[in-house]
């Protein structure tokens, strides 16, 4: 089964944790022969390649990052410029930064009418959160983040969908008791703040994290 993948993330494909996601994914999905095209949403240049590539292909996952509650900007504004096809399924892997399932539905709603809109069926959305630190990390510990998508790329490879219960397992809990929203709150100004702010640092912030230039 051959597949057209598109990252949408607007950080280029270096910097975003999407793009790392999609690597171990997509060593799942070739296990069994699979193939595969990938196209980054980040380089604007390759939007006529990417839009004539969605022409032909009528197998497309997007994997998309979560960005103010639903799907960044660049990725609506990329969708506006396709034409309508008849036939071929689109499905999804819709990434964020926070743990709860319960952030992402909004986003997983707007994905469960949009193949339709492009005259495509809908494959269903991989759902999970937690993975804001992907990029500030490397090597084994990165692989520990990342190493769980391998088997849903396996997944992916052998149903073609996202509508399998370990699919929906994957995104973990919906919503956390609510002793442990008070320890993530307490950690993400304590221990969370500190490890961004040395992030900011390493990559020549000189200004707080929460410096308002327009204020
Ligand atoms: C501008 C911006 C807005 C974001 N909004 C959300 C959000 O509403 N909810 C969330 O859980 N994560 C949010 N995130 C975190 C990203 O979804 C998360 O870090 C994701 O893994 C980034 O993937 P990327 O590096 O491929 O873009 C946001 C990140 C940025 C930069």
């Amino acid at each position: 089964m051959h597949l057209m993948v598109i990252n949408a993330s607007p950080r280029v494909k270096k910097y975003s944790n999407t793009d790392k996601i999609l690597t171990k994914f997509l060593e799942g999905y070739s296990v069994s022969g699979n193939t595969y095209e990938q196209y980054e949403i980040s380089a604007r240049s390759s939007w006529d390649k990417i839009r004539a590539a969605y022409d032909t292909n009528d197998n497309i996952l997007i994997a998309i990052p979560l960005y103010v509650e639903c799907i960044p900007g660049l990725l609506m504004e990329f969708l506006e410029t396709l034409s309508p096809k008849t036939g071929g399924k689109m499905s999804f892997i819709l990434q964020s930064g926070f743990a709860e399932g319960v952030q992402l539905r909004c986003g997983e709603e707007y994905l469960k009418k949009l193949p339709s809109m492009l005259g495509m069926e809908y494959g269903g959305t991989l759902v999970k959160g937690n993975n804001f630190s992907i990029r500030l990390t490397e090597g084994k510990e990165q692989d520990s983040q990342t190493q769980p998508y391998r088997t849903m790329g396996e997944v992916f490879g052998r149903d073609g969908s996202f509508f399998s219960e370990e699919c929906s397992k994957f995104t973990g809990p919906e919503a956390f008791p609510l002793p442990v929203r008070l320890l993530v709150g307490l950690m993400f100004r304590t221990g969370a703040k500190k490890a961004f702010t040395e992030a900011a640092a390493s990559w020549g912030g000189t200004r707080p994290l929460d410096f308002r230039p327009y204020q």
